[in-house]
């Protein structure tokens, strides 16, 4: 067992589950809350759709960030592990109206809202409570970002968002509407972004819708810049943390922030991933004609990164002193083709019963897990649950 990792009693656990190391969590915190001090204006949300895990949101709380929810279930998670309402904000193209209700009976923070008729639903709601909803309206600045297809968003033809042509429409429209509280502008371009050429086109876009507005008088208490900070899948071991710098940097040396302004980010993957594996045991090990497979106890239904985005996860042996190694295809135990890992994976060679790790798990693992094939859903450990 590679103990400098992972701690003593881990292979005692049923397989597959998640284990955090939140001596890891912990420090990324810490880092991420320096930056949000040093910068004047700066203020840090947690894009709690990465992780709801309420041992990560515990801590997670401590270190006295906000948090992004996108689903009324959210917005519960968050308040039942501490987070105060006014430090939470809620985005999504598509809100209900009993989610809607629960963000204004808590008071939260604000909307992030996406249309014309959701703005009217919540006008009408709010107005019924006899309630102000604050609410920022999400631009989509056409600004695309190097990254999987499936995790952009800020492009012309997604569907998220306002679109810029419209923005001083609607916000004219907000200024109408007796039970909104219009407080300022949102923007995500997407998910799992490592150039930083990409958060300055974001920058850019910006400071020229601010000072198109400014030209009319409206002024902005809140730019929210969204989350989309990436991570390093391929050494996780060695770049623990995302490059927290560089990002928080270049939005303070880009973004023209005005007197009084408040800057949030919404930081999902980039808080927890690095702090997660998802632990599995070796079924069997099985050579095929062409290749052998680690058929692993683990599934899609724990990990769907790799199916659905063709995402690589570091896959390591922790059990294994061998010293030989071989290249495995790791493979889960669903009945669909695409539950694999990855392929061509060198590692130990493996036999029953290794424990394997598959790194950098923390940030849209167990959120995204389903029960497909009636397969119970991955229990979450921490480094907590195992000192004593
Ligand atoms: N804010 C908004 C409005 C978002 O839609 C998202 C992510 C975030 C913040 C947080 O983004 P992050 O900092 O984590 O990049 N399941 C995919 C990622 C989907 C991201 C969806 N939106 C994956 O596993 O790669």
């Amino acid at each position: 067992m590679n103990t400098n990792c992972y701690p003593k009693g881990l292979e005692s656990i049923q397989t597959p589950f998640y284990y955090y190391n939140t001596d890891l969590l912990r420090t990324t915190l810490a880092c991420i809350k320096s930056f949000e001090e040093a910068y004047d204006g700066f203020s840090v949300h947690y894009a709690i759709k990465a992780n709801a895990n309420p041992k990560l949101l515990k801590i997670i709380q401590e270190y006295g960030l906000g948090v992004d929810c996108v689903s009324g279930g959210e917005i519960q998670a968050s308040i039942d592990a501490g987070f105060a309402p006014s430090k939470i904000v809620y985005a999504g193209v598509g809100k209900s109206d009993w989610e809607i209700e629960l963000g204004l009976d808590h008071g939260i923070l604000c909307f992030n809202v996406e249309s014309i008729p959701e703005l009217e639903v919540i006008n009408q709601i709010a107005s019924e409570k006899g309630k102000q909803a604050n609410v920022c309206l999400r631009i989509n600045p056409e600004v695309g970002a190097h990254t999987h297809t499936n995790i952009a968003t800020g492009r012309a033809e997604d569907k998220f968002g306002i679109s810029m042509e419209d923005m001083e429409k609607v916000i004219q429209l907000t200024q109408s509407m007796s039970n909104i509280h219009f407080m300022g502008l949102h923007f995500h371009i997407g998910s799992q972004i490592l150039e930083m050429a990409d958060f300055e086109a974001l920058c850019d876009r910006i400071n020229e819708l601010q000072d198109r507005l400014e030209k009319q008088q409206v002024k902005l208490e809140i730019i929210n810049v969204g989350g989309g900070l990436g991570v390093d899948y391929t050494s996780p071991e060695t770049n623990t943390m995302a490059n927290f710098k560089d990002y928080f940097t270049t939005y303070h040396n880009r973004l023209q922030l005005r007197e009084g302004q408040t800057l949030h980010f919404e930081l999902g993957r980039a808080v927890v991933a690095q702090c997660g594996s998802l632990i599995t045991k070796t079924l069997y090990v099985k050579e095929g004609n062409q290749q052998k497979f680690v058929i692993v106890d683990a599934g899609f239904t724990d990990l769907i990164r790799p199916a659905l985005y063709q995402a690589h996860h570091k896959i390591v042996n922790i059990s294994s002193t061998a010293t030989e190694t071989d290249v495995y295809d790791v493979v889960g135990p669903i009945c669909e083709s695409s539950d694999v890992f990855d392929t061509d994976v060198t590692l130990p060679t493996t036999k029953r019963g290794d424990l394997i790790a598959i790194l950098s798990a923390g940030a849209y693992g167990e959120t995204m897990a389903s029960q497909y094939n009636c397969r119970p859903l991955a229990k979450g450990y921490t480094t907590e649950d195992f000192k004593n």
